[in-house]
């Protein structure tokens, strides 16, 4: 890696909460800071780059310039593009319109995070901006599916990784989530699965059951129907996932979060 030309990347932020990033930050292996510093030339993004106003617009329009169908578009957010796409404007410009152009020249894109992935909480219904993923606006270049709400920091170190190292994308599947981290349903590893399968089950949250560490199945965990990485790499470091914690899954990674799989129903 060390002996690569740092990859040119554009992160856009779109309609989102800003914790893909939060979560790309905390990053162990490898840490945000080397990929950063090392493995690639973050040329614009609004939370982790020095330059604001016009600076920053020089910067991605020079970034776009010199680099013309080698850079990676990461985007983070839905698009909303209701009346025009105005619920969304950054320097005086819609997100629908920046995300067209800056697709175009484009290598590939990476769509960070639920929002960018399959709209999320924006796109809950009723949707009132008509938040949309990114892969419902392009359609002809390849995207990258990181889903997840937040995305797995080691899941987004591992993607930039592949991309960097091998200079192509990673394995995708059929919803184009890379195989190596959406391979698997979080009930497969969970570590509650010895009590689902011997029918030991948590009623409520402060039973004893809860207490001892039981299935999370009977308040509404959607590990059997997740594709994700947490209960492999787990969070943080590889510290705990929200299943380990105490909370079930809640499918912050599938397709149709938030409307679908019931991410409103714990609360
Ligand atoms: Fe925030 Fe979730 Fe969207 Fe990531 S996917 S930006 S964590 S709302
Ligand atoms: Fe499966 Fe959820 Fe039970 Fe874990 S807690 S074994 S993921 S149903
Ligand atoms: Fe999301 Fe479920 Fe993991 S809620 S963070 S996919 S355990």
């Amino acid at each position: 890696l060390e002996t690569k030309r740092r990859m040119p990347v554009i992160w856009r932020n779109f309609q989102e909460c800003t914790c893909c990033t939060e979560s790309f930050i905390r990053t162990q292996h490898p840490k945000a800071s080397d990929i950063i510093m090392t493995m690639i030339s973050l040329d614009y993004h609004e939370t982790l780059m020095v330059a604001a106003g016009h600076q920053a617009e020089e910067a991605v329009a020079k970034a776009i310039e010199d680099n013309r169908g080698n850079y990676i578009l990461a985007v983070e957010g839905a698009i909303p593009v209701k009346d025009g796409g105005i619920y969304c404007c950054i320097a005086g410009r819609t997100a629908v319109d920046m995300l067209k152009e800056e697709a175009k020249h484009a290598k590939a894109i990476i769509a960070w995070g639920s929002c960018a992935v399959n709209g999320c909480v924006q796109a809950a219904n009723p949707n009132p901006t008509g938040a949309v993923p990114v892969q419902d606006i392009i359609k002809d270049k390849p995207i990258i599916n990181v889903p997840g709400c937040p995305a797995i920091a080691e899941v987004m170190a591992g993607v930039i990784t592949h991309v960097l190292t091998f200079e192509r994308l990673p394995e995708l599947d059929s919803q184009g989530r890379p195989k190596a981290f959406y391979g698997h349903r979080i009930h497969d590893k969970c570590n509650r699965r010895a009590y689902f399968d011997a029918g030991m089950f948590v009623e409520n949250f402060d039973d004893q059951g809860a207490k001892e560490g039981w299935c999370l199945y009977k308040l509404g965990c959607k590990g059997p129907n997740t594709y994700n990485s947490c209960s492999n790499l787990e969070w943080n470091g590889g510290l705990s996932y929200p299943i380990k914690s105490g909370h079930p899954c809640i499918g912050c990674s599938e397709f149709g979060f938030w409307d679908n799989t019931g991410g409103t129903s714990m609360y």
